[in-house]
């Protein structure tokens, strides 16, 4: 065939937005966008873990063939370790390397479909990262939104979450994010997770937990504590686990889906589906990533060093929060801007409208997604008067929308 006449896709909301940032001349640009740590210079450096993780890996590394489809089984047992430390109840966990947390969710997906037939529901909250819509309608889910935001209080609406969970449907899939919400940074607590088990053991459906941000919040251990939760109560669920942020891995994609079953068998034999849907996706991981974050989980004293590296990563999200909303104040005093400083992990859901981000993106090279999602550590000692003052004229002349 000669291929027909087509318009471009439609820019992505989030990739979408650097690539116009990057084209931007103007000297003064800000990316408030994509969910990538910045540090007070704005720079994303190589961790320092890392880089000793890679240089000793490369030093022995005497192969660059094929690695299994599964990913190394000692990847998966870190992977689970860090999750759910050595407890017996990891005996019902399996673990399938995978290209990035989207690889994982993917694969999660297919899984899905395979086990539970093509044509279920992913119920998504409300919002949530734009991704998710496209990930599950891809392996044919149709796709609903379950209430969670509740813009007025600035929490979770708790009964209209519950409530529209109640609709989900035996083998369809509901997706979470295990903590720093993406994009409120509003989470759920530990009981709500206990709740969530339950309605989902009474009705069938599976829970898949998207944590992206672990170490992001509190400790790799507090993040984890919802996976805990999930795994105490007996319930069957996944997990699609990505290094991207906390290893600050992105460009090598590193992620996992953790697979959890009944019992030891069940999660086997899922496994293997999970493994047919990979082949046939992208025939097997990226093993470079993967390798270090192994090295990393699995070397006492890197590992000693990634968690403090994780932790002034977290220091920095606390700063600059504190910095936001401090000069948000000084400029709006009339506002409460306390919301900033209670958000968690990497995002503050602002409240700015499209209009207003159309309008900073156009008229002051502001970039951050069309519901008002801020990077907060897109947020400099260089920039931060020059955003936040560009926030309170767009807030007091243009219309929200
Ligand atoms: C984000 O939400 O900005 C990140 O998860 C990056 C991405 O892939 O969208």
């Amino acid at each position: 065939m000669s291929w027909p006449s087509v318009q471009p896709a439609p820019a992505d909301p989030i990739l979408g937005l650097t690539e116009a940032w990057r084209a931007d001349p103007n000297p003064r640009k800000v990316n408030l966008g994509v969910g990538v740590f910045q540090d007070e210079h704005g720079r994303t450096p190589v961790l320092p873990s890392v880089k000793a993780a890679e240089t000793a890996l490369v030093a022995a590394e005497t192969t660059k063939n094929y690695w299994p489809i599964a990913g190394d089984p000692e990847y998966g047992r870190r992977v689970a370790e860090m999750m759910w430390g050595d407890v017996e109840g990891v005996a019902r966990v399996r673990v399938i390397c995978a290209p990035g947390g989207t690889g994982a969710l993917r694969v999660g997906a297919e899984l899905i479909a395979t086990v539970a037939g093509r044509g279920r529901t992913a119920w998504l909250s409300r919002p949530t990262w734009p991704n998710h819509r496209g990930i599950f309608a891809a392996a044919g889910f149709a796709v609903r939104e379950y209430a969670y935001y509740e813009a007025a209080r600035g929490g979770v609406d708790r009964e209209a979450m519950f409530a529209a969970l109640q609709q989900a449907r035996p083998g369809d899939a509901v997706v979470l994010h295990a903590g720093c919400h993406n994009p409120t940074g509003t989470d759920l607590e530990l009981e709500d997770w206990r709740r969530i088990a339950a309605v989902a053991l009474d009705q069938g459906w599976l829970p898949v937990v998207d944590a992206a941000y672990l170490g992001f919040g509190g400790t790799i251990e507090e993040d984890a504590a919802p996976l805990r939760a999930l795994l105490e109560t007996g319930v069957d669920f996944l997990v699609a686990v990505s290094f991207s942020k906390n290893m600050g891995l992105y460009r090598d994609r590193v992620g996992a889906l953790a697979i959890v079953a009944r019992d030891a068998a069940t999660a086997e034999a899922l496994l293997s589906h999970a493994r047919a849907a990979a082949r046939v996706l992208y025939s097997n991981p990226p093993a470079h990533g993967p390798q270090i974050a192994m090295r990393i989980l699995g070397d006492r004293l890197l590992r000693e060093m990634w968690t403090r590296e994780v932790a002034a990563m977290r220091e920095r999200l606390a700063r600059a929060r504190e910095s936001f909303a401090e000069a948000l104040t000084v400029r709006l005093p009339d506002r409460d801007w306390s919301f900033i400083r209670r958000q968690r992990g990497m995002f503050s859901y602002t409240g700015l409208t499209r209009a207003h981000a159309e309008w900073l993106r156009e008229q002051r090279s502001i970039y951050m997604t069309g519901d008002g999602r801020v990077n907060v550590v897109g947020l400099t000692p260089v920039n931060l008067d020059y955003v936040c003052d560009s926030i309170a004229e767009a807030l007091q002349t243009v219309r929200p929308s």
